[in-house]
């Protein structure tokens, strides 16, 4: 169900489009008060007090996204999973990781991750910089004690340089911290601010098709937009969904509160298109029926075959130009 406040907003939109008797300007009017229900993607995120983004600390986060030797065999760095080329996914069900081994989720993109307030399916961490180190120690990811990573990063005299750089006046920058530190400076610099759907949010009317328009009115009126709302359309919040043949238990692992079982954080819908496979285990391999199990199983609604392609449609309109990026030459 939308929630209170957005069946009011989807309800006071109904009424204004009602109360004017032009249907010329009924038509502005309602798109406008469409618009007003999404919020256009700035080109970075919030940038938390005490962090900087100085553009030593944005390289040497990006050296290291690329570098493996942050990985017990040497051969996995973030990259792996999350590929520049595919969407800074993977495109398989579940990621793979550590000796081939298969985990229990879905990779979702770092694209536009510094807009979530919430990272991972479960939302154990509250932003990227607590993230960054998860997967270096992960078993089944990189399987790498962080005391090893600073050693080895330190063998290198331009790590130690750039670590200088990033971090001025620091006796001993090779720290944990200032790997986490670099790693979510770069991450805030992925952003896709340049899709059709922003460009349409920005007063371009020409950026979406006329299905896509029809898709995005559905997408509010239907009441996707009470979960998928803001910047980066996720609330960050936590929904149960129970996917067909899925024991991952989600938030509930986290707060071991009986509210949380099988709730998962609303992903990002910005670049969808590109990042399929769906949902936290990666079951659902296209958008039409990822769509149709979002109507069912959080909307009880079930869509009619032209409704889906236009919903589909719209997603489409949320793939922004991807970030440019020079390909670090790793020592
Ligand atoms: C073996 C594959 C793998 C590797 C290597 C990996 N990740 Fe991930 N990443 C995942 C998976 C799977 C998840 C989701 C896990 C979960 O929710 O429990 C994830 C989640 C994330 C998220 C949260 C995004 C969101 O929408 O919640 C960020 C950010 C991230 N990874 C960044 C990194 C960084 C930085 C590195 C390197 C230090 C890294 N990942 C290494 C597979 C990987
Ligand atoms: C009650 C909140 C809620 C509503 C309403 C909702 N969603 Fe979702 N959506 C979620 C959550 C939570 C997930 C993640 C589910 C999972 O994988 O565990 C999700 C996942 C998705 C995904 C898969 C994204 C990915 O990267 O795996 C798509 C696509 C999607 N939603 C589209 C829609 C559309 C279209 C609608 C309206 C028809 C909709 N959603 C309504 C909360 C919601």
């Amino acid at each position: 169900m939308p929630k209170p406040a957005t069946r009011k907003l989807l309800a006071s939109v109904a009424a204004g489009a009602m109360a004017i008797a032009s249907p010329a300007i009924a038509q502005d009017v309602s798109m406008q008060e469409y618009i007003d229900l999404f919020e256009p993607l700035p080109a970075l995120p919030p940038i938390p007090s005490g962090t900087t983004m100085s553009a030593e600390r944005i390289d040497l986060g990006r050296m290291l996204f690329f570098e493996p030797r942050i990985s017990s065999s040497g051969v996995i760095s973030c990259a792996t999973c999350h590929n520049p080329a595919l969407g800074w996914t993977d495109r398989i069900p579940r990621a793979v990781g550590h000796q081939g081994q298969v985990g229990d989720r879905n990779t979702p993109t770092v694209l536009n991750s510094g807009f979530l307030e919430a990272q991972f399916w479960d939302g154990r961490e509250p932003d990227l910089e607590g993230q960054a180190l998860g997967p270096i120690e992960a078993d089944i990811e990189m399987a790498m004690s962080l005391e090893e990573a600073i050693v080895r990063l330190n063998e290198f005299e331009i790590y130690r340089d750039m670590f200088s750089a990033a971090f001025p006046g620091e006796d001993d920058p090779v720290t944990p911290q200032n790997v986490a530190l670099s790693i979510a400076a770069f991450e805030r610099t992925l952003n896709t601010p340049n899709s059709p759907f922003n460009r349409y949010l920005m007063g371009d009317e020409m950026a979406m098709s006329e299905q896509q328009v029809r898709g995005m009115r559905l997408f509010a009126d239907s009441g996707c937009v009470a979960c998928h709302n803001g910047p980066a359309l996720t609330d960050s919040n936590f929904h149960r969904f129970e996917l067909p043949g899925s024991t991952d238990e989600g938030r509930f692992v986290v707060t071991g509160d009986e509210m949380d079982r099988f709730a998962f954080r609303t992903p990002t819908l910005l670049n969808v298109a590109v990042t399929y496979p769906y949902f936290n285990n990666g079951s659902v391999d296209n958008l039409h029926d990822a769509v149709q199990l979002m109507g069912d199983q959080m909307l009880g609604q079930e869509f009619a075959e032209d409704e889906l392609d236009d919903l589909v449609a719209f997603l489409h309109a949320l793939t922004g130009e991807m970030p440019r990026l020079e390909i670090p030459a790793l020592p």
